[in-house]
């Protein structure tokens, strides 16, 4: 027995070394960790079960024959993260480039079979260059099937991708079809095909940071939902998103003790509006007074930054944000905004988790760039994800909610289940100034400026929609998180289903 004992240490050994220690200690040197390193991290001490530690390719083409090494490029397996399991892969980059053949595919489909029938998320952990060269179609028949179950996972489990190294064709495309991606600064790069290739068909001198870099991804493309500055603080930045997401779409939000009083007042709050009706004033304020211990996770903080998405808690229980920045384009909706927000809308009604969208809009961006890149089409894409979602829906407008985007935001209209204004709500088709302009034309400045003021004091309150009963509470700004928090107490049974239908066809 001890002799088999100790082959089968040596075997692992063999499969743990991976690519060699040249390649580790290049990977160390590009200051990147390996993929046990990273997952040890990622999981809790202990808690790794690794499968499919021998599993070797089977290419006979290219020499391949005589390079086979055991793991053959990416590790499997479960683990978990303050205790929930959760199914992880990350590719081995010392190994073939961490490159996909066919049986590294099979073991990345075994563990997403699992993920989907043990209904628990997925990490993947992304340093790869893609399909196998050397495999040919087989790598591709390899990608396919990823691809296959990794829309079968979409809506059912999350799903993660985090970048930390190069990764070109099937390695950005698998993650594309993921919930989230999450990059690391200056090491991982996101392209579909490299810069050599580039060069070879555009002629368009490229770095990888200029194709496919963090910066780009997280500020231009918005591939990427945000980006740290090295792989320790990504992968513990993993941990603390996951205590924020639930294992799958029926187990609800998770719930962690909470030290923050519900019932808690911010009196600053009354003044945070500013006197100025056009002067800005930073809504992340509000969110982080709002939720539990000043916990906010914030996704793509660094695009389209009008608008702000991302998790906080609630009495211990996870909630979706969505909050209109009036410090950047006073917080208007434009096409970025609008997909950026509705993506996150509807990751939470995927997964039942509720809603509270704060509102200061003063409407969609006018102009020839706007509605030539598709505005009608990319604001209806908000307007749809908030219309269908089912779960508890709570909505404050703070300040400004004109014309379709008051209707847009969560609004009584799309079957928001309690709606909020603060006594500085103003809610009509648009602001004082251009109203009066289009139903006054031709009057002089005094009579413009009298109708103005009749149409500030008329309709720029809540009470005209209070009075309809579109707001059901003018409340104080200071007792936001407790009427916040106690609207969503009330809704934690909430029921409501949309008709039956095979899939909706929101405007793409
Ligand atoms: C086989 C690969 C490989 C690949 C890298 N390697 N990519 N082996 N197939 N796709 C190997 C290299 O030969 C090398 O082996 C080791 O991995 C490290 O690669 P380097 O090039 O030395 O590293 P680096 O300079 O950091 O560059 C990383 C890289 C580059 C940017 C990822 O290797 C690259 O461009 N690779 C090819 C990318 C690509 O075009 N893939 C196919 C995409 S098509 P040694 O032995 O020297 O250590 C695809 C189809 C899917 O994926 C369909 C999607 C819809």
């Amino acid at each position: 027995m001890k002799h088999i004992l100790d082959e089968l240490e040596q075997r692992r050994a063999t499969a743990r070394a991976g690519g060699g220690q040249k390649r580790i200690d290049a990977q160390h040197a590009r200051g990147k960790l390996t993929a046990r390193e990273r997952l040890e991290i990622l999981l809790d001490p202990g808690s790794f079960e690794e499968y499919d530690m021998f599993v070797e390719h089977r290419s006979n083409d290219f020499g391949m024959e005589k390079l086979k090494i055991p793991g053959d490029g990416v590790v499997t397996g479960w683990g978990t993260v303050n205790g929930r399991k959760v199914f992880v892969f990350a590719k081995d980059f010392t190994v073939f480039g961490g490159s996909l053949s066919e049986t590294h595919a099979q073991k990345i489909i075994k563990i997403q079979d699992m993920a989907i029938r043990n209904r628990a998320p997925i990490i993947g952990l992304f340093d790869a260059g893609g399909a196998r060269i050397q495999e040919g179609v087989a790598a591709l028949g390899g990608y396919g099937e990823v691809f296959q179950r990794n829309v079968l996972a979409s809506g059912v489990i999350p799903q993660i991708s985090v970048i930390m190294g190069p990764c070109a064709g099937g390695d950005v495309y698998s993650p594309a079809m993921t919930d989230f991606i999450f990059m690391v600064r200056d090491r991982s790069y996101m392209f579909v095909t490299g810069p050599d290739v580039v060069k070879t068909v555009t002629n368009e001198t490229v770095t990888s940071e200029e194709l496919g870099g963090a910066k780009v991804h997280t500020t231009k493309s918005s591939i990427a939902d945000a980006a740290y500055d090295n792989d320790v603080d990504a992968l513990i930045e993993m941990r603390r998103l996951m205590d924020f997401l639930p294992g799958n779409n029926k187990e609800g939000a998770p719930e962690w003790p909470s030290f923050d009083d519900p019932e808690r007042y911010d009196p600053s709050l009354d003044t945070l509006i500013p006197d100025n009706p056009n002067k800005p004033y930073d809504i992340k304020e509000l969110i982080l007074k709002t939720v539990d211990e000043g916990d906010f996770f914030e996704i793509q903080a660094d695009f389209a930054k009008n608008i702000v998405v991302g998790f906080g808690r609630m009495e211990g229980r996870t909630v979706g944000f969505v909050a209109n920045q009036p410090m950047v384009l006073a917080g208007v909706l434009d096409s970025d905004a609008s997909r950026k927000a509705a993506r996150f809308v509807r990751f939470c009604d995927c997964f039942e988790i509720p809603i509270v969208t704060f509102v200061d809009v003063p409407g969609f961006l006018p102009g020839t760039a706007q509605e030539y890149g598709g505005l009608i089409k990319h604001g209806a894409k908000l307007l749809f994800a908030y219309a269908e979602a089912t779960v508890p829906k709570v909505t404050v407008i703070t300040r400004k909610a004109f014309g379709g985007a008051y209707d847009v935001m969560a609004s009584k209209h799309l079957r928001g289940d309690v709606n909020y204004a603060w006594p500085s709500a103003q809610i009509a088709v648009m602001g004082a100034k251009g109203a009066v302009e289009i139903i006054f034309r031709g009057a002089d400045a005094e009579g413009i400026a009298a109708k103005t003021k009749e149409y500030e004091d008329h309709f720029l309150t809540p009470f005209v929609a209070a009075e309809r009963g579109y707001i059901d509470e003018v409340i104080k700004p200071r007792s936001t998180r407790r009427r916040v928090a106690r609207a969503l107490a009330m809704l934690r049974g909430k029921r409501l289903e949309n008709p039956w239908k095979k899939h909706d066809n929101i405007p793409l």
